[in-house]
């Protein structure tokens, strides 16, 4: 790591706006069609040069590739697909020295069912790692031990001859549930991580933070209260129809998480950021897992993922956390490799080109203007749109599960458009795993990169702006109005306080300011406004940012 970063401030994550790479589909440099580290390395200058303080690569770890390296089967290598582990480490030594850091996802909850500590555990009730994993006896009927159901779909439980036992399994049957209640799995997995941390990460993205430990009674969860239905799956998905209490969301938590801390402490700068997937208590968990300087540094919940364009929406969203997670950090995400894209689901197909290129340029105002840091997915600095794939084309269990009420996953995975020509748009010189949608080539980064009216050099601008003013990034948050379509806040920080309005509808809208605000407005941003007396006057999908003085 260069020295500058590692003198810097520990506290960087705090308001870091941190990068995505799905790596399957980021960059290809051996023509499989299936992105790569080297293809990452090749690419570092573009994340770069938005100014964002790290990259989060999704899992690269050797997979069967069921969930698409979300069934880990070797904690502590690199899938050949994706290449070696020199090849990752010429990755975040170069990184470091563009003044990047790296961030990689860590799937603990659950392995692949090809982990060896799996295959072993399999094997009869009385071997050494025979308590790795969630084993019960058949329910009272004969059936399934409860009602728990997977997120893919189905029970959650799946039945296995040798040990005439069913095993416990939150994602696909191929992607076993770890037992947290055992100590020796939570310190097995601490030395796995421990490995990335000795070999330079910079910190960990917690994959289904919440899921870790069960409730070792298996008592059945009760049904959902109706407003608590999450936003990650659709309607077509009984698994939201359930409260969880009992299948996650367990107090034993607390104990790793606080252990998990020390370790990263042990390396001073490292930062740590849950996914926690609950809408009924996404706020209460986050506050929970990172108020304090003893457990997670950060979480995110998918709350924002797939919400609503509407002002009292991300009012209530923000005034919900401040209320529940006063000393807690938030990481805001608008689209990540789970939800389709939120350009998608913000706009209407009758929008001109236009005003969707607007909209996408005003979101990175708006997700980097709320108290917390922020995570980018990729290609959303380029206004990609979700796919549209047939049925034929999906890759994504999910997706093919629950055709055709919901299409999956594979919609905002589809790969990166670098350049305007071919199949592969610079991606691939093969075959993409996905096909990359014609409607995304005008997209290309090769168009927008030199263009300085385009969505890629608003999100460069904004970022670079941002950076100069740290109330954004670190100050405490005040809703001030939420009446549709605008939405204006205060943010604070020793002594600068910044007054940031949004029109969040594609035709002009006025916001008067209260009496006793002397405001002197910000430029740089890229947003125009214009501020005449009290009154400040938006175009469709503005913005406006000023000093109160
Ligand atoms: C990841 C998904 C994955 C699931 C199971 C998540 O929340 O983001 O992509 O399928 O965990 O590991």
């Amino acid at each position: 790591m260069s020295t500058e970063m590692k003198k810097s401030d520990p506290d960087w994550w705090r308001g870091a706006v941190i990068y995505q790479v799905y790596i399957r589909s980021f960059c290809d440099s051996d023509g499989d069609g299936i992105g790569d580290l080297q293809g990452i390395t090749g690419k570092l200058e573009h994340i770069a040069s938005l100014g964002v303080d790290a990259l989060w690569i999704t899992p690269f770890f050797p997979s069967p590739m069921k969930d698409f390296g979300y069934d880990v089967s070797d904690y502590c290598n690199v899938d050949p697909i994706f290449g070696t582990l020199e090849d990752f480490d010429k990755l975040v030594a170069r990184s470091h020295k563009l003044g990047l850091r790296v961030i990689i996802d860590q799937v603990i909850s659950h392995s692949s069912d090809q982990h060896p500590w799996f295959t072993e555990s399999r094997r009869s009730r009385d071997n050494p790692k025979a308590d790795w994993y969630v084993w019960a006896e058949p329910g009272p009927h004969g059936g399934v031990p409860n009602n728990w159901l997977s997120v893919f779909g189905g029970s959650a439980w799946q039945w296995h001859e040798a040990r005439q036992q069913y095993y416990l399994h939150n994602f696909l049957a191929e992607q076993p549930d770890l037992n947290f209640h055992n100590k020796a799995v939570r310190a097995a997995m601490l030395e796995t991580m421990d490995f990335w941390l000795q070999r330079g990460v910079d910190g960990f993205r917690l994959d289904t933070v919440n899921f870790y430990f069960h409730d070792q009674v298996l008592r059945d969860n009760p049904p959902a209260k109706a407003e608590a239905r999450n936003n990650l799956g659709t309607d077509v998905n009984p698994y939201h129809d359930q409260e969880h209490l009992f299948d996650k969301n367990q107090k034993e938590n607390i104990a790793f998480l606080e252990e998990l801390r020390s370790l990263m402490d042990r390396y001073p700068g490292t930062t740590t950021m849950g996914e926690v997937g609950d809408a009924s208590m996404g706020g209460a968990i986050i506050a929970d897992y990172t108020t304090g300087h003893k457990r997670l540094h950060m979480c995110y919940d998918c709350e924002f993922l797939g919400g609503h364009l509407r002002a009292e929406y991300f009012s209530g969203q923000v005034q919900d956390f401040e209320l529940k997670g006063k000393g807690g950090w938030q990481c805001w995400a608008f689209s990540n490799h789970d939800v389709r894209r939120h350009l998608s689901c913000w706009s209407s197909p009758e929008m001109t080109q236009q005003e969707r290129a607007k909209l996408a340029k005003l979101l990175v105002g708006l997700l980097l203007s709320f108290r917390g840091s922020a995570c980018l997915y990729q290609g959303e600095e380029l206004g990609l749109t979700e796919a549209e794939l047939q049925f034929e084309q999906l890759k994504d269990p999910y997706g093919i599960q629950f055709w055709p009420e919901f299409k999956g996953r594979d919609g905002c995975r589809t790969p990166m458009p670098w350049n305007d020509e071919g199949k592969g748009a610079g991606f691939t010189t093969g075959e993409p795993w996905l096909p990359i949608p014609p409607e995304h080539l005008s997209l290309a980064a090769n168009r927008q990169t030199k263009d300085p009216n385009s969505i890629y050099s608003q999100y460069k601008r904004f970022i670079h702006w941002y950076r100069s003013h740290p109330v954004l990034a670190k100050g405490s948050i005040l809703i001030i109005d939420s009446r549709h379509p605008v939405l204006a806040f205060e943010r604070e920080y020793k002594n600068e306080k910044i007054l940031a309005i949004f029109n969040l509808r594609a035709s002009q809208a006025a916001y008067d300011l209260y009496a006793n605000h002397a405001v002197q407005a910000l430029t740089g941003h890229g947003y125009n406004s214009r501020l005449e007396g009290n009154r400040v006057h938006l175009p469709g999908y503005g913005a406006f940012f000023g000093l109160i003085s």
